[in-house]
């Protein structure tokens, strides 16, 4: 029988014929979004209105639409309305797009932490204790654009005990992320004057589109296992092979530093290599900044989670003036939060809060006594070691993972972090096996390529097929389903090539 539907200007055909309504009915929904005829944003009926309407029993709506929220067909909130979800999950995929673009069920993708197990009670009980203790005039406009005072004196304790960062509460301004953070730094330095910014071949595109975006020339560093190439040709010379990895000695004229203004490096693990800079290239950007005055911008993104080996402090340490310490609660915590902080020479410190208050004037007190109060009360040194444990554990059935299935695929870049480097076999084609994994296996994976520099840029870099594996990324419970996942499109890959 078909039954129509009309009402808040939904019309809708259903046909409750059959012995399987629940499924007849799922059916038809799904349809009915995968072909338009429900547009993104609609209302959907009550579960106790169309079931009245269709004359069925309401729990059999009611599952209908949780199988199809949890399908991503429909969204509800919590004591709201059902509605038909932004976009369809299959129209917004076409052919040619990969993963990266289609919602998959698994994802591999490195960026995030694990953000299903973001510490929700103990944020709020953070937020609750922080709120409550608060002086009035944190519900008032912010005099200082740097962030609050709160905050400074929590992360000058945590970062001069955890990472051996050379710290006073003065001189760290909280931005929204490091992402924000590179913007500040990028507009201080033109208006110093600066033109060119140095940055690793291999990292965020976003960051160099931000530098770009702010004016500076980019200066492009060959990266390797020891982190980047800072000796060999200047900005005129022709790009050539670096050094050996970890080889010390001076730049002599200043190496692919010379002209460059400042230089924004990941020392205590590449992104997204993985490696860590070596001792010989630290001193040499060390001294290149106290001898030239150039700036180094050192990317602690990850810094708190390392694995096999003793922590790599903090290379601000060593010229406090000459560096500029970024960290961020993005992979500690969650990228959602945008709180990250700077930790400025004393001589940068009023142009950055110049900048942050000219971008956005501060960043939300609330945040800010909250993760205040978070860490002073302990509870994020705790969440780091709890999620460093679980990375570790990731990382370890990753590893053995790959070691009994693919052996011939080598893994690095592991010993920190959240990521880890899978080189391909040579001839294998990174945007296929991409492919196939989104298409056969309903995986999201990233190849090193989207991470390498622009075409136009000779910057020597690995030249094999590899793939940037997120571990920190899936929910826990699909974790071992989402490496499972990778096994498979990995053997077929060799399978491929062979
Ligand atoms: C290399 C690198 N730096 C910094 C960040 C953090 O950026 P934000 O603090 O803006 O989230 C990330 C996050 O993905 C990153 O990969």
């Amino acid at each position: 029988m078909l039954e129509t539907w009309a009402s808040s200007g939904v019309d809708l055909h259903l046909d409750r014929a059959g012995p399987r309504v629940r499924a007849s009915l799922e059916g038809q929904l799904r349809e009915a979004v995968r072909s338009g005829r429900l547009a993104p944003g609609l209302r959907l009926p009550s579960s106790r209105s169309l079931a009245a309407d269709l004359g069925v029993a309401r729990n059999t709506v009611v599952d209908a639409y949780g199988q199809l929220v949890a399908e991503g067909w429909l969204v509800a909130r919590q004591g709201s309305v059902t509605r038909v979800a932004g976009r369809a999950p299959e129209a917004e995929a076409t052919p040619a797009q990969t993963g990266a673009a289609r919602r998959l069920r698994y994802d591999l993708r490195p960026g995030s932490p694990d953000v299903a197990a973001f510490p929700r009670s103990r944020w709020l009980a953070a937020a609750r204790r922080a709120l409550n203790s608060a002086p009035a005039d944190a519900f008032g406009d912010a005099p200082d654009a740097r962030g609050r005072p709160e905050l400074h004196r929590a992360l000058a304790g945590y970062l001069g005990r955890a990472r051996g960062v050379r710290v006073s509460p003065d001189r760290i301004v909280v931005c929204s992320g490091f992402t924000q953070g590179l913007g500040l730094i990028c507009q201080a330095l033109r208006g110093r004057g600066a033109t060119t910014l140095a940055i690793e071949a291999y990292g965020l595109p976003d960051l160099r589109g931000i530098a770009a975006g702010h004016g500076l020339r980019i200066r492009t560093l060959p990266v390797d296992q020891a982190g980047a190439v800072l000796d060999g040709p200047g900005a005129a010379g022709a790009p050539e092979p670096g050094p050996e990895p970890g080889a010390a000695g001076g730049l002599g004229a200043a190496g692919r530093l010379g002209g460059a203004d400042a230089a924004l490096l990941t020392p205590a693990h590449q992104f997204p290599l993985g490696g860590v800079l070596a001792p010989g290239r630290r001193t040499q950007a060390l001294e290149w900044a106290t001898r030239t005055g150039g700036l180094l911008i050192e990317d602690d993104y990850d810094g708190e989670f390392r694995y096999d080996r003793q922590p790599v402090g903090a290379m601000q340490a060593l010229a406090p003036e000459h560096v500029i310490y970024a960290g961020t609660a993005s992979k500690s915590l969650a990228p959602g939060l945008r709180l990250g902080w700077l930790v400025v020479p004393t001589h940068l410190v009023d142009e950055i809060a110049a900048a942050k208050a000219l971008t956005d004037r501060y960043s939300s007190s609330f945040d800010q006594l909250t993760l205040a109060e978070f860490i002073t009360s302990g509870a994020y040194d705790r969440q780091v070691r709890r999620a460093r444990l679980a990375y570790r554990r990731r990382r370890d059935h990753l590893v053995a993972a790959i070691r009994q299935h693919v052996p011939q695929v080598r893994v690095t870049g592991v010993a920190a972090g959240l990521h880890a480097l899978l080189e391909l076999p040579a001839g294998v084609d990174e945007d296929e096996v991409i492919a196939r994994a989104a298409a056969r296996h309903d995986l999201a994976l990233d190849g090193l390529r989207r991470y390498g520099p622009p075409p136009s840029t000779a910057a020597p870099g690995p030249n094999r097929p590899a793939l940037v594996i997120g571990y920190a990324t899936p929910p826990e419970h699909a974790f071992t389903g989402a490496v499972a996942r990778l096994m498979a499109v990995l053997t077929d890959a060799r399978r491929g090539q062979g």
